[in-house]
């Protein structure tokens, strides 16, 4: 059985950027402080994943990421007993490390989680924080300061999967978006290491191409994809390379909107 890809972070030093749009740190501090769960909704490279890092970072507590993925299953959520030379040894999984540290735990894309599996998290949202574990019998009880944060990208595959009512109701929902345009240059400047001049046209250009999401465009381009282009007009490549590789080619392989995106890239940067 795989382990679920699970990464730590949360109590370095260094403060992780994360630029508000509006109130969301503070919210989310409150359901940290009330001990609810939350969900992080938004699409894909609008800074989800950042913000949590910095709320790790700002509460002081250890982050651990889980990644799902249709394959991932309660015991890689909650763990298994191992089997090694000298015996049986149980080895907690990542979600009992989360609730018996008292970590902040995040399961980023968590619709692509089998039901079966998401529904271990639910006595955890409950009043009683309570995880149960079949193999060994115990029960735990989730130390202050865990927290159960999930992210969800409600345009992607939505037809095809949901997450339950059950499932939802039991998370406090923050909206995340691309930025307004002051904001997105400001992260694209700073993230991507390029000048002002750069970053805004790069941003101007975002906006352009979200517009032909009317056209037909399924996938719009996030802050994540400007932030590839900056860094590589940073570094040297040609504005309209940059963009068309970084881009333009990521977004779309179907020839009228890859030509519809170039002529918008190429009025962009002239
Ligand atoms: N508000 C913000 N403040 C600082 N950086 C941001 C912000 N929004 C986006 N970014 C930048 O955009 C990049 C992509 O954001 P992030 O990885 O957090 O997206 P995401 O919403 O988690 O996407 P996905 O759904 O694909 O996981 C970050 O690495 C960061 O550089
Ligand atoms: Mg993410």
């Amino acid at each position: 059985m795989p382990e679920p890809l699970t990464a730590r972070a949360g109590t370095e030093s260094c403060e992780p950027f994360y630029l508000a749009a509006g109130n969301e740190v503070a919210l989310f501090e409150q359901c940290h402080a009330r001990q609810l769960a939350v969900m992080l909704k938004g699409p894909t490279g609008c800074g989800k994943t950042r913000f949590i890092e910095h709320m790790a970072w700002r509460l002081q507590r250890p982050l651990i990421t889980i990644a799902c993925h249709d394959d991932l299953s309660a015991s890689d959520l909650i763990g298994r007993f191992l089997i090694r030379h000298d015996g049986t040894v149980w080895q907690d999984g990542p979600l009992t490390r989360a609730v018996r540290e008292g970590a902040i735990c995040y399961l980023d894309e968590v619709v692509e989680a089998r039901q079966d599996t998401v529904v271990v998290l639910h006595p955890l949202t409950d009043y009683r924080r309570m995880l149960p574990i079949d193999k060994t019998g115990e029960t735990l009880e989730a130390a202050p300061g865990f927290q159960l944060v999930v992210s969800y990208n409600p345009g992607y595959q939505r037809m095809l999967k949901d997450l339950k009512p059950s499932t939802r109701q039991r998370f406090v929902a923050l909206d995340f978006d691309f930025p307004p345009l002051q904001a997105e240059v400001a992260i694209v400047e700073r993230e991507g290491g390029a000048n002002h001049a750069t970053a805004h046209a790069l941003v101007t250009l975002g906006q352009r191409l979200r517009g032909l999401q009317d056209r037909g465009l399924a996938e719009v381009p996030s802050t994540r994809l400007l932030i590839a282009a900056a860094r590589l007009i940073a570094n040297g490549i040609p504005e309209r390379e940059a963009c068309r590789a970084a881009i333009v080619a990521p977004l779309s392989d179907e020839a009228t909107l890859v030509d519809a995106m170039r002529d918008l890239v190429d009025a962009s940067f002239i």
